[in-house]
């Protein structure tokens, strides 16, 4: 299997101004994040609210420019690419937001905006184009004749299925999909999961998944990132992470997410307390103001990320928590 994103070590920090008369603070809201994504799979991007994850998609939709690190799309080094690279780059890399308005334009008919990547990228005629539309309408199970209506016609459903369509009408190789059922009814929720797997097995496309739903991320991942604080802190194949969580973040996520446990007899690992300032994240390891088991050494030591078992974790105490 071919790899299309491959990231390593990928830096994003915000300068923040904190008033006139404080310096400026760094939000380091992607502190060196590393992966890499095959055509046809699913990494799924998890973690609280916070955690970056939203900053990861901005940089690998190339939405923003990441501060340090490289990126690699389909094997082309974007940081370093010219613009005609980043134009075909573009083409390769689309994303769903969370809101499909933010992917939509409220003033044009739907028919427009989906046949408008196909004039930018390709020399398809007029006649074309429209089949084009009207197979992609059809195939994220809307009716034809929706292509002559405007965004707000539709159901919240309907328009992340038209945001969908858009971002697929070049077949991209990576789409990178920010919690993009989050906002929508849990009975519609189930149909955009399905449509987002038909697309998947259809065309290959590798996806990013953003979810805080781990249940979601289940159903649907390859491969799972944990993000805290800018920083992966676990990451393993879908079914070994849901199996057995090595780090003491992941195991906390899972337990609280209910219909993710087997044992109910097993006493529940809760997260307690709030995801720390991000202007003044803990030393040592971020994680170790909310850990029950930190130890003198996670209070000044950041753990690396390495290997243990089938998964890649970053916690002093893996071993012993995990014995
Ligand atoms: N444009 C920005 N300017 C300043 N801070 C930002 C900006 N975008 C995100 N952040 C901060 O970066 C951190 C990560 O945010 P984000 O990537 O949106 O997380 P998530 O998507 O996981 O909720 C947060 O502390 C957020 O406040
Ligand atoms: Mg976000």
């Amino acid at each position: 299997m071919s790899i299309v994103l491959s990231a390593h070590q990928l830096v994003r920090h915000y300068p923040v101004s904190r008033g006139l008369l404080r310096p400026a603070a760094l939000v380091r809201a992607l502190n060196g994040v590393s992966f890499e994504l095959h055509a046809g799979q699913t990494l799924a991007v998890v973690g609280e609210s916070g955690c970056g994850k939203s900053t990861l998609a901005r940089a690998l939709t190339m939405i923003e420019t990441p501060d340090a690190g490289t990126l690699q799309i389909a094997g082309q080094d974007v940081l370093g690419a010219d613009r005609a690279q980043r134009r075909q780059l573009r083409r390769d890399v689309q994303m769903v937001f969370q809101s499909p308005y933010a992917s939509l334009n409220p003033r044009q008919k739907i028919a427009a905006q989906l046949a408008e990547p196909l004039r930018n990228y390709t020399a398809l005629s007029r006649t074309e184009r429209d089949e084009q539309v009207q197979a992609m309408l059809a195939r994220v199970g809307l009716r034809g004749e929706y292509a002559q209506r405007y965004p707000h016609m539709f159901s919240g459903g309907q328009r992340q299925r038209i945001a969908i369509a858009r971002a697929m009408m070049l077949q991209p190789k990576v789409l990178v999909a920010d919690e993009p059922t989050s906002a929508l009814d849990v009975s519609i929720q189930a149909q955009v999961l399905n449509l987002f797997m038909d697309l998947q097995a259809e065309y290959a496309t590798a996806y990013v998944f953003i979810s805080h739903n781990l249940a979601v991320v289940r159903l649907l991942a390859d491969e799972v990132l944990v993000m805290y604080l800018g920083r992966v802190v676990e990451r393993a194949a879908s079914a070994a992470l849901f199996a057995r969580p090595l780090h003491p973040y992941t195991q906390a996520l899972l337990a609280a997410t209910p219909s993710l446990q087997r044992d109910p007899q097993r006493p529940r690992a809760t997260l307690g307390g709030d995801l720390p300032d991000p202007l003044a994240p803990p030393p040592g390891c971020a994680f170790h103001t909310r850990c029950p088991h930190a130890s003198e050494r996670c209070r000044v030591e950041l753990p690396e990320l390495r290997r243990l078992d089938a998964h890649e974790v970053a916690c002093h105490h893996a071993e012993q928590i995990n014995g």
